[in-house]
């Protein structure tokens, strides 16, 4: 079997970001904050934060609900494509990470648009399907991987034709292809690659990404 070559890969990452993404003080000290409060590195990268923020854009978001905070950096991504009036709401169990995600939201000056709501974010979002909000043009899913298929379900009540549902993690350095998983974040994503794949209602692909390993987005378009 072809061997993967993590070096070219990480230096191809690296040109893509040398051109695409200037570095970004506030950004960083998003990351640094995050590691002073013992959160894990489990943050998209910078290349993949380009990508959400151009997705936002290409969207034409002006709402947008995200899955798992963990300490705001995706959520800045986002937040900053969405217009002054805009609405970011971003669902986290831990209040640990929930409460550096609000710090590093107010630094980056997006606390007058996004919203960290604490707690199981199907229960979050079961909650704001009861209380009628309104549909979101752009939903990140990035949470617990084996909630993912949950969260799909749950995404679909608050989307409308036209929302643009993106999911992280999808690949997992080729795990998703084995029949049986062993890796329960391999057998989540796998669940919800099928899926999405199967779903009347969307239209989609996965995107694999290269960094240190191969991972990747699925991005799926609701009909
Ligand atoms: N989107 C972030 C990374 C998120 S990491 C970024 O790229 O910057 C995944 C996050 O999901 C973690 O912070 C974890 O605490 C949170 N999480 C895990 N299970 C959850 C659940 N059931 N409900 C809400 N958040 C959850
Ligand atoms: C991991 C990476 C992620 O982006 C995530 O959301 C969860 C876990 C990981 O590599 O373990
Ligand atoms: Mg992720």
């Amino acid at each position: 079997m072809p061997v993967f070559d993590d070096q070219l890969a990480q230096r191809i990452d690296t040109y893509i970001e040398s051109l695409f993404v200037p570095p970004d003080p506030i950004l960083s000290a998003n990351i640094a904050n995050a590691e002073a409060a013992g959160l894990p590195p489990i943050n998209v990268t910078p290349n993949q934060g380009k990508f959400l923020h151009l997705l936002a854009l290409i969207a034409g978001a002006r709402r947008v609900l995200e899955i798992g905070a963990l300490g705001g950096y995706s959520t800045t991504w986002l937040g900053r494509a969405l217009p002054a009036d805009g609405r970011l709401i971003t669902l986290e169990f831990s209040p640990v990470h929930a409460a550096t995600a609000r710090k590093n939201l107010a630094a980056a000056g997006l606390d007058g648009i996004a919203e960290v709501i604490v707690g199981d974010a199907a229960e979050s979002m079961k909650a704001m399907i009861d209380a009628g909000e309104q549909p979101f043009d752009l939903i990140f899913i990035d949470a617990d991987k084996l909630g993912y298929v949950k969260y799909l379900n749950l995404a679909m009540q608050l989307s409308r034709p036209g929302t643009v549902i993106v999911a992280d993690n999808i690949i997992r350095n080729g795990a998703v292809m084995e029949k049986n998983p062993e890796d329960s974040n391999a057998m989540g994503a796998k669940a919800y690659n099928a899926a999405i794949a199967a779903h009347p209602r969307l239209e989609s692909i996965a995107l694999p990404m290269f960094m240190e390993k191969i991972d990747g987005m699925a991005i799926s378009l609701v009909k």
